[in-house]
């Protein structure tokens, strides 16, 4: 049987980045993922990074890039009515945010992985877990067509909402959170500058809109759209017409399109599992939470928890402290409720709900007419945007 500390389950961004800072602290760390590495970077996703994230990415080892390429925001647009409000939160905070893909904080992941030769076993099939409750749990999975196991001392369940970590916990001690919005975002990826020089969230009787970017050269653009939506449904044209109607006269004028490089319907979800621990078993990033999208906030808590949990680990190894892995999940938690509650409040503020009644409708509108009127409620917008520090 082989044998490793720490049993890794999935190479999303939580399972590489704790997988490598665990690595660079001398602790030994297998990584089994079911999909190809490919296939992992295909996926694409958020784009924007709290000071927080890009620090422990460098503490990480994989900084390097994302300085020299991450695009610096020190403000981002809220626009409605037909006018665009800036949100100034380097001027309310001090802080700016980093737009830099998560494909590409995987690419330089997967890299720094291979270039100190640690273990990631990429398709691995039916992954289950065993022992967790006790102090040498055995991890069984199917690889290169034979049953293969490794026994450690932790499991890292990084393996996303749809994993089978989370799905290892008894459900008598697991408590779940959920609400599930009556919408989706659409969103396209296009070889095209950015209409804006910072991001663009628009609130539109049509629906929600953002305009985002990876790069000076390549764009990222979400309307919102039914759950009963198609992509299929979705032509390039019609979706560059949608999100045209919904922006202000000024940046439909200077919206440049192209063809889609990549277009797909994501729901939107808020969703906390309860407590982030079982025995030698710990959860980390969408294993445990949800956040909808609109906030930026689901790849900067899958970094918060792997910070708490990669010191938690360095410390039970260097020291045999265990104070940090035993207030992993309370400290996990007590971050992940804050974004929680931010992304549902961006969420239900900058969208159309169906079903809503004109009073709700008034009073959305009167909402975001304070927002950008008052300091204090932009500052705290701009507070929970950039981020608290770990
Ligand atoms: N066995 C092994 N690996 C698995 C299993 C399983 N049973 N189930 C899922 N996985 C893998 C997935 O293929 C994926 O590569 O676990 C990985 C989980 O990665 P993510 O879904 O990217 O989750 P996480 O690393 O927590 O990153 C959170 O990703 O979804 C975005 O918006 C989210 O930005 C946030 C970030
Ligand atoms: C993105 O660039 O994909 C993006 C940016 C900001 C968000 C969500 C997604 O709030």
């Amino acid at each position: 049987m082989e044998r490793t500390q720490v049993a890794i389950i999935g190479a999303g961004p939580a399972g590489l980045l704790l997988g490598q800072l665990l690595a660079r602290a001398g602790i030994e760390n297998i990584i089994l993922e079911q999909r190809s590495a490919d296939y992992v970077l295909g996926r694409i996703r958020a784009g924007v990074l709290e000071q927080g994230a890009v620090d422990l990415l460098r503490e990480a080892g994989v900084g390097e890039r994302l300085a020299r390429e991450g695009l610096v925001h020190d403000g981002i647009e809220l626009c409605f009515d037909g006018e665009r409000h800036r949100i100034d939160l380097r001027g309310h905070t001090g802080k700016a945010v980093t737009v830099y893909g998560q494909t590409e904080v995987t690419r330089d992941l997967m890299q720094a992985r291979q270039e100190i030769g640690a273990i990631t076993r990429y398709e691995a099939e039916d992954v289950s877990l065993h022992g967790v409750d006790g102090v040498n749990p055995v991890v069984r999975y199917r690889w290169q067509g034979s049953v293969r196991e490794l026994a450690c001392e932790f499991v890292a369940g990084c393996d996303g909402f749809h994993g089978v970590s989370r799905a290892s916990v008894p459900s008598q001690v697991l408590r779940t959170y959920e609400r599930v919005y009556p919408f989706g975002w659409l969103g396209v990826l296009s070889e095209t500058p950015p209409v804006s020089e910072e991001l663009i969230y628009a609130h539109h009787p049509r629906g929600f809109a953002l305009c985002s970017m990876r790069s000076r050269t390549r764009s990222r653009y979400y309307v919102q759209c039914s759950l009963e939506d198609r992509v299929e449904a979705w032509s390039d044209d019609r979706f560059w017409d949608e999100l045209r109607q919904r922006l202000d006269a000024r940046a439909a004028a200077a919206l440049v399109t192209g063809p889609s490089i990549e277009k797909s319907i994501a729901p939107l979800r808020s969703f906390v599992a309860e407590p982030m621990r079982h025995g030698r078993l710990f959860l980390a990033g969408d294993a445990a939470h949800i956040v909808p999208p609109t906030g930026a906030k689901g790849l900067n808590l899958a970094a918060s928890d792997v910070h708490y949990l990669s010191s938690g680990l360095v410390d039970w190894y260097r020291r045999g402290d265990s104070l940090g892995l035993d207030h992993y999940s309370e400290r996990a938690l007590r971050r992940v409720w804050k974004a929680e509650r931010f992304s549902w409040w961006m969420t239900s503020l900058l969208h159309r709900f169906p079903e809503v009644s004109p009073f709700e409708q008034r009073l959305q509108r009167a909402e975001l007419d304070y927002l950008v009127h008052s300091a204090a409620a932009a500052g705290a917008l701009a507070e929970n945007y950039v981020g608290l520090p770990y």
